[in-house]
This record gives C-alpha cells, structure tokens and sequence, in this order.
C-alpha cells in the first residue's frame, strides 16, 4: 500500500530543532522511503491567525521554503508548496466547519494557550484553525500526518471531521481518516531556558531555542547557558521525570545522532554536564550548521525558490481540486 503523506509548517519566522525535531527531518525520512507519496505545505493562511507583518510574512514563506529545501527535502520527489496559492484549501475549511461542532472546538487545549487570558480578542480564524488543518489533510487523501507532539488534538478532531462528513453524505471511506505519525520519544523538544515548557517561536527569549540560522558560535553560546540541574548525569537506570533539563538535553543528543535514549544515558552516565554540554554543541553544530549555511546559499537565488513552489503548487492544486469538486457534489451544489 502506498503511503500518502501530508504535513505543514507555519511560515512564521524562527523555524527551530523543535520543528526540525518534531517535523522536518521526519519529513525527509519519509520521503526517502519506499512507497510513499509525500506532500509538504507551507500554512501561510494558518499563519495569518495571529497579526503578521505583509512584509515579513513573504519574507518568511521563503525562508521556510529554503529551510525544507536545506533539510533534504527534494521537490523532485515531494510536492512543496504553499497553502494561500491552493484555494481548495480555504474552501475544504469552510465546508468542513459546517460538519465540526462547536463543543469539539472548544476542547482545543492550543487555542486556550494562544488566546491567554482575553479570549474575546482573539482572532475568529486561531479559533476555527484546526478545522483548516483537517481540510489541508483531507483534500489530499493523507494516510499518515507526521507532526510533533503539540498537534495530536488537532488531528484527533481531523479524523473526528472526516467520520463525520461521510455519516453526513452517507458516503463511506470518501474522507480518509489518517494516522498521526508522532514519534515516542522526540516528539516535544523542550526550551532550553525552562524544560516545562516547549520550544517554541513565540518564547520572548531566544536564548531557549536553537533557530536553524543560528552560526556555529551562537549555538554553543546557547547549549553554555542552557538550564541544567546541580547532580551528575543520570545513570541509566534513573528515572528522568524529575529531571527535565537532563531529559531534553538527552532527547536531542540522542535525535541528532539516531540513537536511543537509552545508549545516550549510557555514554554520559555520571559525566558532568559541562563534558556532555561540549559533545552535544559539536553534534548540534555538525548537523546544524550545515542546514544555516544552505538556507543563506538558498535565499541568495530566489528565482530558483520561487519556482519550486510554482511547481508544487500546480501539482498540489490538480489533487486538491478534483477532491473538492467531489466534496461539493456529494453536498449537493
Ligand atoms: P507549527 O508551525 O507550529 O510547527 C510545525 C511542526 O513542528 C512541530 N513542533 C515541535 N515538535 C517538537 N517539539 C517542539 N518544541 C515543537 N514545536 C513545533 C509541530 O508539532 C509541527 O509538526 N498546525 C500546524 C501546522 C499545520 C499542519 C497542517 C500540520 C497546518 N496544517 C496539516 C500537519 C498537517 C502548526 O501550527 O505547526
């Protein structure tokens, strides 16, 4: 059977290892394997629920064009392209927040998180978003969603749509209800600063994420200054609950080097942190710094970037309309 993969990354600027982690090199990994169809989206209508700057958000979609393409992902073997330039997606949205229901939306736990406190000022479209997010996965048919840990509600509530859609239009297996691909253990790369929360782009401090344009001497400067606990580090039969630093730090030495947690303890069990702290910025740097430097290379031929996505958005736009064009039929238009 053919895999049918579809995933998307919001063009908002400081793209980091968590998305890197959590996203984008699972992206390449997938697309690498045998019998899989893999479609990548830049979600620049997602990324407009929150205030953006016109002239940022362009510079932004490009740049995380030119972050895929620097992570290995190829356009001659997956679709790239952005969400605005294919309208099926809007449209999907809209006929699908007629099938969702409000009490499914307001189980959201990341509209809570984004909202804060004043709820009322808070775009129509943050709230409605995860509807959009379904739309985006169901118009290609995806069978599997690789995501980091943070979006599992969201895709709960895209397969909840597309069972929900076909009981409507009494049309069974129309709408493909796909699988979450979230990996066990790497799934939230945590902040560098405080590892109860995520790594995120909207952390005020820059200081708790590595951002993939980060040079060789900031990243080390970073991995110096990032929080860990006054004990050796853990043995390997320790339990790491209560020791979150340790944790993520570990998490991403063992990401990074495709190892598992388990061997990663074993190398650093009772080292100090300072020795594990200089192999995890030489690994960062290793595998980081390369990614920074094609991104600037990219970014330097725009005419080139400019057309990958002209290309992925042809490709994406033939697959997404005929689906539509069913989606309306089946309703009645
Ligand atoms: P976004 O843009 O916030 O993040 C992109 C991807 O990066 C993952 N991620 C993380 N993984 C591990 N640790 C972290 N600290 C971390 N931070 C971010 C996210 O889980 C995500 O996989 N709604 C989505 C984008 C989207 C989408 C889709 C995804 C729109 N349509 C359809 C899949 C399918 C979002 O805002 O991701």
């Amino acid at each position: 059977m053919v895999k049918k993969i579809f995933s998307g990354v919001q063009p908002s600027g400081n793209l980091h290892l968590g998305n890197y982690l959590g996203a984008i090199k699972n992206f390449v990994d997938l697309q690498n394997q045998k019998n899989t169809e893999c479609v990548y989206c830049i979600v620049d209508l997602h990324a407009i629920t929150i205030k953006q700057e016109p002239k940022d958000l362009k510079k932004n979609i490009i740049e995380t064009l030119a972050t895929f393409v620097a992570s290995g992902i190829d356009s001659k073997k997956s679709i790239i392209f952005n969400q605005s330039s294919v309208p099926a997606h809007a449209e999907g949205s809209w006929i699908l927040s007629c099938v969702a229901r409000m009490g499914w939306l307001n189980r959201m736990t990341q509209f809570k998180e984004k909202a804060g406190k004043d709820k009322e000022k808070a775009s129509v479209g943050l709230y409605a978003y995860p509807v959009l997010m379904a739309s985006d996965i169901l118009l290609y048919d995806a069978t599997h969603v690789p995501v980091g840990h943070d979006q599992k509600q969201h895709l709960e509530l895209c397969r909840d749509i597309a069972q929900r859609f076909n009981s409507d239009f009494n049309a069974a297996d129309f709408l493909k209800v796909p699988e979450p691909l979230i990996q066990k253990n790497f799934s939230r790369i945590m902040s560098l600063k405080d590892a109860t929360k995520k790594m995120s782009k909207s952390d005020p401090s820059d200081l708790s994420r590595i951002n993939l344009t980060d040079d060789r001497d900031l990243i080390i400067s970073k991995i110096k200054k990032a929080k860990t606990d006054s004990k050796p580090m853990p043995s390997i039969d320790e339990n790491l609950e209560k020791r979150p630093e340790a944790e993520n730090l570990l998490g991403i030495y063992s990401s990074l080097s495709n190892q598992n947690l388990e061997r990663s303890k074993k190398e650093f069990e009772g080292k100090n942190f300072s020795e594990f702290k200089r192999k995890l910025s030489d690994l960062l740097v290793d595998k980081i710094s390369p990614i920074s430097d094609e991104i600037k290379k990219l970014l330097n031929d725009k005419k080139y970037l400019d057309d990958i996505l002209l290309e992925g958005s042809k490709k994406a736009n033939e697959i997404a309309y005929k689906k539509i064009k069913e989606m309306k039929k089946l309703i009645g238009f």
